[in-house]
């Protein structure tokens, strides 16, 4: 795994979103094929979409041969409630770069045959030629996606109960009232994540160093979703120093020393 530690969440969304651009110009270099990007919701992302949109109408990045895919999305809300990740992503991505709405793919949890929709989710991503690069954030309770603690480590697009934690986590997004956020929801699996060429965790603030702390120096286990990063081949945490805040010193060190003599990038 690569531990890239910036000091502030700005530095962390500057990293992700040149990160994010680089691969896509990487990609047009030696094929049409669009590139296939994995989406996550969240406040930690807000940052990093801002970013994407400065670079894209600094002319540093079109969308326009990009196909996207959520993550997740609650099960029974409409999609056009103000906290449906349909909303989320169209407000805060979509709108303000030029990618096709065609291209873009969110799980429908209002879909009839809710298993179905996950069948065939999985199977969009297939027919795309699979995820190039997946873009995350964590639970503090270091579930990535809705793949809530104890999720199977190869489990694939499903419907998701979730924890108690969580429901408290999101009520912030519905005025604060648990009883307004949906139990359920459609998410790509653990395994779905690790499918992808690249994968890219976003952490920031205090609240996320526990999580933080089990998915880098824990040992890879269904606990900690986030753990899984540990067997991807091209795994990548972006945290900012408060998100390491409880990391050894000796794990803080040797992460920032390698990026320091880093020529990879
Ligand atoms: C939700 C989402 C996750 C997200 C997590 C953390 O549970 N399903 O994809 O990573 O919240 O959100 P935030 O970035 O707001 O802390």
């Amino acid at each position: 795994m690569r531990l890239i530690i910036e000091s502030t969440p700005e530095r962390v969304a500057r990293w992700t979103a040149r990160y994010i651009v680089e691969q896509i110009r990487q990609k047009e270099k030696y094929t049409a094929s669009p590139f296939v990007l994995g989406l996550p919701t969240g406040s930690t992302p807000l940052e990093t979409y801002r970013e994407l949109i400065r670079l894209h109408r600094a002319g540093e990045v079109s969308f326009s041969n990009v196909v996207t895919f959520n993550m997740d999305e609650y099960v029974g809300l409409p999609e056009e409630h103000p906290q449906s990740y349909h909303t989320f992503m169209r407000e805060n991505f979509f709108a303000h770069v030029d990618i096709r709405p065609e291209n873009t793919h969110l799980l429908d949890g209002n879909a009839e045959d809710l298993a179905k929709e996950c069948a065939d989710y999985e199977a969009r991503i297939a027919e795309c030629g699979g995820i190039d690069l997946f873009l995350g954030g964590v639970g503090e309770d270091g579930h990535i996606a809705f793949n809530e603690p104890f999720s199977s480590l190869s489990s694939r697009t499903r419907i998701k109960t979730l924890t108690q934690d969580t429901v408290a986590a999101n009520a912030r997004f519905f005025g604060g009232d648990e009883s307004l956020v949906p139990r359920t929801a459609l998410t790509v699996g653990v395994g779905t994540v690790l499918a992808a060429r690249k994968v890219v965790i976003l952490a920031t603030g205090h609240r996320k160093a526990r999580a933080v702390r089990h998915g880098v120096e824990g040992p890879y286990n269904h606990q900690w979703t986030v753990s899984a990063l540990q067997v991807h081949p091209n795994g990548i945490l972006v945290c900012d120093d408060a998100a390491a805040d409880e990391l050894r010193v000796a794990t803080y060190r040797y992460f920032k020393d390698i990026e320091r003599n880093n020529l990879l990038d």
